[in-house]
């Protein structure tokens, strides 16, 4: 099975044609499609809500805009800082999605959003800059390929469509799944490359409970449907890990099955995670305290968390957790005195002394209590 063929073939007709097969009931926030043209909520093939986690200000990356829904909703958001890239492969979607790009403009007040021609898994790529190459330099031989293959590695490296480090917020809405398997590794690194460091994802999809056998994954209808692609619901969370994001999880699962086939369930989820600083871990004496109620927990970077202790963290981990989305869970104390800044860093498990940390700027995020 070619995947591309078979999913740019079922998408261009979910663009002309409403796709029943293809959609899957999603709760949106009325407000949020009180603003949009009938026919792009008509031709929506998402299985979740990734505008939810917009931000004003956020430059956000929708990796397979489809009809542009999510774009447009998202742009809304972002306000006027903020900007809204839609990308996609299909040139039929793409249509429908800017033939609202001046109505829409005007109804939020900016023209925010933009949509360009590419493959998720390779965001450096501009296929419409490809084709425009093509047509000049049609392929007629083994050296036109190998011309086209040194204007591509150019291109990408001097003139990416989407650059290093440049994106707040990364969404999807039931795409992932259409992306090759030998591809999906490439495609979830590519997400990594375009995130600004502390840049956010936020992904709804299908996974599925168990992994989904070959004769199933080999059949085109149940591929292109969003079905048989669909990673294995742990496996989507590791390849996240993998590619070196942090605070990886799910934020909603659909306890219905959106399909069930050969006794395997499909359901909707949307999975949450953080680029990392990238700064220098150095510790200056922070501490944070674990909440509960769990008796430990631990991070993907090793770090172990013993509820109700002290224990040390770098400033960096520290302002991640009392800055971030993690910030009910824990209770940070910055040290009475700032350390030296020597590089070095408190090995994992380290507990801080009540000495070491006492007379420190208490940040919870809990009520105050009355006494
Ligand atoms: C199930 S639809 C979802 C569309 C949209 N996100 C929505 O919520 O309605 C999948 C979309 O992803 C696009 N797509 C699938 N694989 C892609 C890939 N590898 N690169 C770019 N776009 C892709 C399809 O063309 C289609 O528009």
């Amino acid at each position: 099975m070619n995947v591309v063929k078979n999913v740019l073939d079922r998408y261009s007709e979910g663009a002309k044609t409403r796709q029943e097969s293809l959609c899957c009931p999603v709760d949106y926030d009325s407000r949020s499609l009180a603003n949009l043209p009938q026919e792009i909520i008509e031709k929506d093939y998402g299985c979740g809500d990734p505008s939810r986690y917009v931000r004003e200000g956020d430059v956000v990356l929708d990796l397979g805009s489809g009809g542009g829904k999510i774009c447009y909703m998202a742009a809304s958001l972002v306000g006027e800082q903020g900007r809204v890239i839609g990308v996609d492969m299909n040139d039929d979607m793409l249509a429908l999605a800017r033939k609202y790009q001046k109505q829409m403009a005007e109804t939020i007040g900016s023209d925010r959003v933009e949509f360009h021609k590419a493959y998720i898994q390779d965001l450096a790529l501009d296929v419409d800059a490809m084709e425009n190459y093509l047509q000049e330099k049609p392929i007629t031989n083994a050296q036109d390929l190998a011309d086209l293959d040194a204007w591509k590695s150019q291109h990408k490296t001097q003139q990416p469509l989407i650059a290093d480090h440049s994106v707040d917020l990364v969404i999807s809405n039931c795409v992932l799944n259409l992306v090759d398997e030998k591809q999906k590794a490439q495609l979830v690194a590519e997400i990594f490359r375009v995130l600004k460091p502390g840049g956010r994802v936020a992904i709804s999809d299908i996974v599925s409970d168990e992994i989904v056998p070959q004769h199933l994954q080999q059949d085109p209808s149940l591929w292109s449907g969003c079905i048989s692609g669909a990673f294995q619901e742990y496996e989507f969370l590791q390849a996240f890990v993998d590619a070196g994001f942090n605070y990886v999880s799910y934020d909603k699962w659909d306890a219905q099955p959106w399909q069930v086939v050969e006794g395997i369930e499909f359901r909707s989820v949307t999975l949450l995670a953080s680029k990392p600083l990238g700064t220098e871990c150095i510790d200056r004496g922070h501490a944070v305290i674990y909440k509960g109620p769990f008796a430990k927990i631990y991070d993907d970077e090793g770090h172990v968390f013993i509820r109700g202790k002290r224990m040390a963290v770098c400033e960096r981990t520290f302002k991640q957790l009392i800055e971030g989305d993690l910030a009910d869970q824990f209770i940070g104390v910055q040290p009475h005195e700032l350390l030296p800044a020597k590089n070095w860093c408190a090995p994992h498990g380290t507990e801080r002394t009540v000495q070491e940390t006492k007379g420190g700027l208490i940040s919870t995020k809990t009520e105050a209590s009355c006494c």
